[in-house]
C-alpha cells in the first residue's frame, strides 16, 4: 500500500506505524451513511426484488427451519474455506452429530464454531432487530468463532492490541494496513451507527447498500487479530435477519469470485470507489437468492421423492418421520434419531435400516461411530455454487 495508491481524502488518514520505520496504516474514513449509486440503481433494485422473492418463498414453507439449518451449515463451510479451511459440509454434519472429529480435518471444529456464532447472531437479531447488533455482539461472534482454536494468538472476542495487515507476510508489501490498535474501538463505534440503523422516514438507506457499506467498513477496520473476514461475513445474514429478511448467504459467491471480492474491497478502502463494490455485492445477492431458491426447491423435491418411497412401509411410522427431518439433518446416527424423534433406540435402528434398504440413507463406517448419510442431500450441497 503506497501513498500514491490512495485518494487525496485517504492520504490524510495515512499515519506512520510506530516502531516500523517507513510503514503506514490507514484509518478508514468515517462510515458513510449513503454512497453514490449513479449507474447501479437498477442492480440495487434487482437485489431488493430477489430478497423479497426469497422472503416470500421462505414464508410459504411449512417448516423453514429445516432448510435454514442446512443452508446455514453450507454457508459456514464456504465462508470458512475463503480463509483456507478444508472441512467439507458432510464432515461438518458428521462432526456435529457424533461430536467426534477423529479422522476429520482439524478445522471442522472452527467451522462448527461458525455455525454457533451464526446462531447467536441470528437469534439476537430476530429478537431485537438492528438494536441487537452492538459492539458486544460483534465481540461475542468472534469469541464463539475462535473458541478453542489453538493457533489463535490473542484472546477470542477481544479487540486487537497490535498492528495487523492484510495480503502479505510483510507489512511493507501489505495490500492494506488497517488502523493502529488505539483507533479500532473508535472506528467500530462509528460503524455502529450504521449497523443500528433506524429509518428516519425521510431518507431510507437500502439494506443492500447498508450491507455493502458495513462489510467494507468492517474489513477496513480489521478489529481482531484474525477472523475478521468471517465475522464480517457473519454480519451480512445477521443484518438481513434483523430486518426480517431471510438470511441470504453470500460466501459461495464471494468464494467463487474471491479475486474481485478483494480487489473491489481494496478500491473502496483506498479510494472510496463505492459503486463497483455495491454493484459486486448486489449481483452477489441476486445470485445467492437464486441459488437459495433453487436449493430449497431441490431439497423439497428430494423430500417428496422420499415420501413416495416410504409410503409403502408398514407398521411403525418412525421411518416416515425420519424422511421429514433428513433435509435438515442429512447425516444421522441411531442415537441422533432416537433423540431427534423421541423414539426408542431399537425403533431408531429399524427406521434407519428401512431407509438404507430404500436407498435413501447409506451406511458409512467410522472408527468409533456408525453414521448414515442421505447422500443425495450431501451431493446437492457440494455441487451447488461451485
Ligand atoms: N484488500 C483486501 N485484500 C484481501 N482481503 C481483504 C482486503 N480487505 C479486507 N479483506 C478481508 O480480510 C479477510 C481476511 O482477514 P482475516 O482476519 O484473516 O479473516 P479470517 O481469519 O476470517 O480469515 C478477507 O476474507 C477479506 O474479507
Ligand atoms: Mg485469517
Amino acid at each position: 500500500m503506497k501513498r500514491s495508491d490512495l485518494s487525496p481524502a485517504h492520504q490524510k488518514r495515512f499515519v506512520p506505524v510506530p516502531d516500523r520505520s517507513g510503514a503506514f496504516a490507514l484509518i478508514p474514513l468515517p462510515t458513510p451513511t449513503m454512497v453514490p449509486l449513479a449507474g447501479i440503481e437498477h442492480e440495487v433494485l434487482k437485489a431488493h426484488e430477489s430478497l423479497g422473492l426469497v422472503r416470500q418463498l421462505i414464508t410459504d414453507l411449512p417448516n423453514p427451519d429445516l432448510i435454514a439449518r442446512t443452508l446455514d451449515r453450507r454457508e459456514a463451510v464456504k465462508s470458512s474455506q475463503i480463509e483456507g479451511t478444508h472441512a467439507e459440509v458432510d464432515e461438518l454434519f458428521e462432526y456435529e452429530v457424533t461430536g467426534d472429529d477423529e479422522g476429520l480435518p482439524g478445522d471442522v471444529r472452527v467451522t462448527l464454531n461458525y455455525v454457533k456464532a451464526l446462531d447467536v447472531g441470528l437469534q439476537a437479531a430476530r429478537q431485537a432487530g438492528n438494536s441487537a447488533i452492538t459492539k458486544s455482539l460483534i465481540q461475542d461472534l468472534h469469541r464463539v468463532l475462535m473458541e478453542g482454536v489453538k493457533d489463535y494468538r490473542d484472546v477470542p472476542g477481544e479487540l486487537r492490541t497490535i498492528q495487523n495487515w492484510i495480503g502479505s507476510g510483510n507489512i511493507y508489501d501489505a495490500s492494506l494496513v488497517p488502523p493502529p490498535p488505539n483507533q479500532v474501538s473508535p472506528c467500530l463505534d462509528d460503524l455502529m451507527g450504521l449497523l443500528q440503523y433506524q429509518a428516519d422516514g425521510v431518507a431510507v438507506v437500502s439494506i443492500v447498500v447498508r450491507l455493502a457499506i458495513a462489510h467494507a467498513q468492517f474489513e477496513a477496520i480489521h478489529p481482531f487479530r484474525d477472523g475478521n473476514g468471517r465475522v464480517g461475513r457473519l454480519l451480512l445474514p445477521i443484518m438481513l435477519a434483523a430486518e426480517d429478511y431471510p438470511p441470504v448467504y453470500l460466501a459461495g459467491y464471494l468464494k467463487s469470485n474471491q479475486r474481485s471480492y478483494y480487489d473491489t474491497l481494496l478500491a473502496v478502502q483506498t479510494r472510496g470507489e463505492w459503486q463497483a463494490w455495491v454493484r459486486f455485492l448486489a449481483r452477489g445477492i441476486v445470485e445467492s437468492c437464486n441459488e437459495a431458491a433453487e436449493m430449497t426447491r431441490r431439497l423439497l423435491a428430494l423430500r417428496d421423492e422420499w415420501r413416495q418411497r416410504v409410503s409403502s412401509l408398514r407398521g411403525d411410522a418412525t421411518g416416515r418421520k425420519l424422511v421429514e427431518v433428513l433435509i435438515g439433518s442429512p447425516i444421522v446416527t441411531a442415537n441422533s434419531v432416537k433423540e431427534q424423534l423421541g423414539v426408542s433406540f431399537p425403533a431408531a435402528n429399524t427406521a434407519i435400516g428401512q431407509l438404507v434398504d430404500l436407498g435413501i440413507l447409506q451406511s458409512s463406517e467410522r472408527r468409533r461411530n456408525r453414521i448414515f448419510v442421505a447422500g443425495q442431500v450431501v451431493a446437492l450441497l457440494k455441487r451447488g455454487g461451485e
